[in-house]
C-alpha cells in the first residue's frame, strides 16, 4: 500500500510517499481502508519533535511511530476475531493519535475503541475532518468547561480548525455563544450560529462591558490575567491553545491567580475518546454540528498540506484525500 513515512524529525520535506506492506489486522483490530485523514497541530509536533518534551512521547531520537497522520475515515475492509462493534464494509471515521498514529495511509489496523460509525449525513472528506478538533473542542468546553444551558461563552479564536467546532459544540450545548475573529472570518462564524461576533482587528474584548461564564482561549494571546478579568463569579478559563507564553503564564502564574473559589481555570490535553466521538456524531446527524474544510490535498501532496497547514491563517480543517 501506499503511505506516508516520517523516519526523522524535521520539517515538512523530511516526509516520504513510500509503497509498504498491508497491514494485517491481530484478533482485537479492524482493517480499514482509509479514503480521508485530516491534519491537526500534534501532526506539527510528531512532526518536528518540538517542544523536546513530545519526544518523551513521540521517540527520543527519531519518531517512534512511522507513519503519521490521526483522524481518518474510511471502510471496515476485515476484521480481527475479537471483534464485536464492526463488520466489513461499515463507514467509520476515528482518532488513531492514541493507538499508534498510521492514518496518513491506504489500509491502517486498528482497535476497534479508536474508531465509531460515520456519520450518515457526511461525506468521508467531512468526517475526517472531525474527531482531534472536535474531541478536543467537546473536552474543553463540556468536561473543562463545565458549561451549562443558558451560560455565556467567549471562544477566543472562533474560526480555526478546533474554534469552529467549539462555537457550533457550545451552541449545541446551549450556551450564548460570542466569537473572536477577524473581519474576513465575520460572516463564516456567523453562519455557524455564534451569537455575537467581535472582529479583532477592530475591537477589543477585555474593553467591552460584558463579562462571560467561559472563556476559551483556543488562540490565548491574551494574558491569563486579562482573561481572568473577563470572567463572571464562578467563571472558568479554559487554555486550549496559543503561545508558549500563555502556557508557561497558566502553569506558573494561573495557580496563584487564580487562588480561591470565585473563578477557576484550568489547563487541557485531549485525549481520544470513543463515547465522546460518539456523542459528536449524534451532533452532527441532528444537523447541530458540520465539518468545514479549508482545503483538499491528494495524501502524495502530504507535506505540501503540512506547510499549508502550518503558514495558513485556516478555515476550518486541511484534509488529505487518499
Ligand atoms: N489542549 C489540547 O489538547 C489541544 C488539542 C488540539 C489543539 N490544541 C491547540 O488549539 C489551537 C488550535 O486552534 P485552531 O486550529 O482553532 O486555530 P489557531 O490557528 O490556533 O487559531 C485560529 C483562530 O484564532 C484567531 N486569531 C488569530 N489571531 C488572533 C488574535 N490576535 N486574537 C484573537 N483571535 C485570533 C483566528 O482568527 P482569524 O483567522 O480570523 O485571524 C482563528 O479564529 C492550537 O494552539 C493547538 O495547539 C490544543
Amino acid at each position: 500500500m501506499k503511505a506516508i513515512i516520517s523516519s526523522e524529525y524535521g520539517g515538512p520535506d523530511t516526509l516520504q510517499f513510500n509503497e509498504i506492506e498491508k497491514p494485517k489486522p491481530l484478533d482485537h483490530q479492524v482493517l480499514v481502508k482509509i479514503h480521508a485523514a485530516s491534519i491537526n497541530y500534534g501532526n506539527m509536533l510528531l512532526l518536528q519533535g518540538n517542544p523536546l518534551i513530545a519526544r518523551l512521547v513521540f521517540g527520543v531520537r527519531k519518531p517512534k511511530y512511522p507513519i503519521p497522520g490521526g483522524d481518518m475515515a474510511g471502510t471496515v475492509e476485515a476484521v480481527g476475531e475479537n471483534i464485536t462493534q464492526f463488520q466489513p464494509g461499515d463507514e467509520v471515521f476515528g482518532d488513531l493519535s492514541g493507538s499508534g498514529w498510521g492514518a496518513f495511509a491506504e489500509y491502517a489496523a486498528v482497535p476497534e475503541e479508536a474508531i465509531v460509525r460515520k456519520p450518515h449525513n457526511l461525506s468521508f472528506e467531512e468526517a475526517a475532518a472531525v474527531p482531534m478538533a472536535a474531541v478536543t473542542a467537546l473536552q474543553a468546553i463540556r468536561n473543562k468547561g463545565k458549561l451549562e444551558p443558558g451560560q455565556k461563552v467567549l471562544v477566543h479564536g472562533g474560526s480555526g480548525g478546533v474554534g469552529l467546532f467549539a462555537v457550533q459544540i457550545a451552541k449545541a450545548l446551549g450556551a450564548e455563544v460570542t466569537a473572536v475573529v477577524s473581519t474576513r472570518n465575520v460572516d463564516l462564524v456567523q453562519s455557524i450560529g455564534a451569537d455575537h461576533i467581535i472582529d479583532y482587528t477592530k475591537a477589543d474584548f477585555a474593553e467591552r462591558d460584558q463579562n462571560y461564564d467561559l472563556i476559551l482561549g483556543v488562540n490565548g494571546s491574551r494574558s491569563i490575567s486579562t482573561y481572568k478579568r473577563k470572567l463572571n463569579n464562578g467563571g472558568i478559563y479554559v487554555n486550549v491553545g496559543g503561545g508558549d507564553s500563555q502556557l508557561l503564564q497558566t502553569i506558573l502564574l494561573g495557580p496563584l491567580l487564580f487562588l480561591g473559589r470565585s473563578k477557576k481555570m484550568s489547563l487541557f490535553l485531549q485525549r481520544a475518546n470513543q463515547k465522546d466521538l460518539e456523542f459528536l456524531r449524534e451532533l452532527i446527524e441532528e444537523g447541530k454540528v458540520k465539518a468545514i474544510i479549508d482545503k483538499t490535498f491528494k495524501l502524495s501532496e502530504a507535506p505540501e498540506a503540512y506547510r499549508y497547514f502550518e503558514e495558513e491563517h485556516l478555515q476550518g480543517k486541511v484534509v488529505l484525500l487518499v
